[in-house]
């Protein structure tokens, strides 16, 4: 039982950026193809190439950002075999994921109408690690000018008049892994040089992302931030939550045990301090937190589903994974004041994805339903809330029961998120409302549970995890008291009455 919550509905601390609801999706597996691309011939319901079903869930959980052509893809893409008439486009292995043959079908054109669709932002991942400098300078020129110039002009020719927008830009992936093997101090002074031509054309803006550390990677951190601070807007960093002791030995999605279901989230919650710690670092060179932290890679990684392709990082998702979504979206949303966009890996298909596909069928994972319940965060004021939770604990080891956050729109419509990460026991939350000024509010609610610990969604039962309707709360003057069901994640919303 949590000791006591308060929420101070009148202490605002600032704005939940839209794109920490972002997402990566990569030429991995069958994230874009099967996942998004089907092509035009495709029995499967699509415009233009690009499924109607996906689309339509997507702008569902009003996706805000999309990250794209990688991950480790990334840094072995060259963009100029991607445009122009399909059939024509260089074939290519892709080497980092399952040896598939890569036709290029889905490139700069197809992936602008994709956001185009979603109406979300592109970000666009350039490449560092195997792409030279004229290269990029020139995918930004061909996105991104509309006088005359070759790139410009070419893009003409392949269909498309107008420059499009496009804000953010990612000089790199991984560059201390895949994206080539670089050490800091390389990579830093790459850094410099590859984004002083990506250029701003005409009224466009873009926001250089520098390529940033892999989990607790500190001295990555201190070097980029020391040599490049006043060349980035942003840096990123990636954090998988893997349950098991080893990368061969990782968990399985489904059919685990409670020890598993606990060093999950534990892991999960390690966010908190890696974005501190970093943040610490950033602090140092970027006191007024210009730069922003980009999470652009996070998530649950399993093992892949037992007969897949090992480099198509297919897994199923569980309540689990809808717990692990909302404890790290309570924790971006906490640390809101730097971290600006994350993008959660991988919107279709690969690892912990919000859609899984099986030819013509859909269904909506538990992390959707996250998404969704919790898109209502996007763009709100933070509040300050304070929770002193109760423990959960395990052979030893304890983490807090309940993790929480709450925001407040601009209609002033408070939500609070509450999760309940005891596999077992249900939470009791006495939520002491202040600063309402007497006004009196009425409450609604959203639950997400499961009837075991590894409760999931299947093409033949696609609905066994779906939101609720919550009614698990009594209201007594200005407290609000709150009863959680075992492992699961809940969204109020609380509106003051005139
Ligand atoms: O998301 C899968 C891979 O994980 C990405 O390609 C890479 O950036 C990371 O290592």
């Amino acid at each position: 039982m949590a000791e006591r919550a308060i929420l101070n509905t009148d202490i605002r601390k600032g704005t939940i950026n839209k794109n920490i609801y972002g997402h990566l999706s990569e030429h991995l597996g069958r994230c874009i193809y099967e996942g998004i691309w089907v092509g035009e011939d495709s029995p499967i319901p699509n415009t233009n190439g690009i499924r109607n079903d996906v689309v339509k869930a997507l702008k569902e959980i009003q996706i805000p950002v999309l990250r794209w052509p990688g991950g480790c893809f990334a840094d072995e893409y060259h963009w100029k075999d991607g445009i122009g008439d399909r059939e024509a486009r260089k074939r290519m292995i892709n080497t980092h994921w399952g040896g598939t043959v890569e036709n290029n079908h889905f490139g700069t054109h197809e992936f602008m109408e994709l956001c185009e669709m979603l109406e979300c932002e592109p970000y666009i991942n350039g490449n560092v690690g195997s792409g030279t400098v004229q290269e990029m300078s020139e995918w930004v020129e061909y996105l991104t000018f509309g006088g005359i110039s070759p790139m410009s002009e070419l893009r003409q020719q392949n269909g498309h008049q107008e420059p499009w927008a496009v804000t953010y830009f990612g000089v790199g992936n991984e560059n201390w892994g895949c994206g080539g093997n670089m050490r800091p101090e390389y990579y830093a002074d790459l850094y410099r040089q590859y984004q002083t031509y990506v250029r701003n054309y005409g009224d466009n803006r873009i926001h250089r992302i520098a390529c940033g550390p892999n989990v607790d990677d500190y001295h990555w951190m201190e070097v980029l931030m020391r040599e490049a601070t006043r060349f980035m807007d942003s840096i990123t960093l990636h954090y998988y939550t893997i349950p098991g002791p080893a990368w061969e030995n990782k968990g399985a999605a489904t059919g685990f045990e409670t020890g598993e279901w606990f060093s999950t989230l534990e892991k999960a919650l390690r966010m908190d301090e890696l974005i501190t710690k970093h943040g610490v670092i950033m602090d140092k060179y970027d006191p007024d937190k210009r730069v922003g932290l980009v999470v652009d890679e996070w998530g649950t990684w399993y093992d892949v589903e037992p007969g897949t392709n090992p480099g198509f990082l297919y897994q199923q998702n569980t309540i689990r994974d809808a717990l692990v979504a909302g404890v790290t979206l309570n924790i971006f949303h906490k640390h809101s004041d730097r971290v600006r966009m994350a993008n959660i890996a991988q919107t279709i298909n690969v690892l912990q994805a919000v859609i899984l596909t099986e030819g013509v069928k859909m269904l909506l994972t538990p992390t959707y339903h996250v998404f969704n319940m919790f898109k209502v965060h996007q763009d709100a004021e933070l509040l300050d809330l304070t929770i002193d939770s109760g423990t959960y604990s395990f052979e030893g080891r304890e983490v807090p029961e309940v993790s929480a956050s709450a925001s407040v729109t601009d209609a002033g419509i408070i939500h609070v998120s509450l999760c309940n990460l005891n596999h077992a026991a249900s939470a009791t939350v006495p939520l002491e409302l202040r600063g309402l000024s007497g006004q009196k509010v009425e409450v609604r609610g959203t639950t997400l549970t499961g009837n075991k610990i590894d409760a999931h969604n299947t093409f033949s039962q696609p609905d066994a995890v779906v939101p609720q309707a919550f009614t698990a709360f009594i209201l007594e003057g200005d407290l609000l008291n709150v009863e959680l069901a075992p492992m699961s994640v809940t969204v109020l919303e609380i509106t003051p009455k005139a």
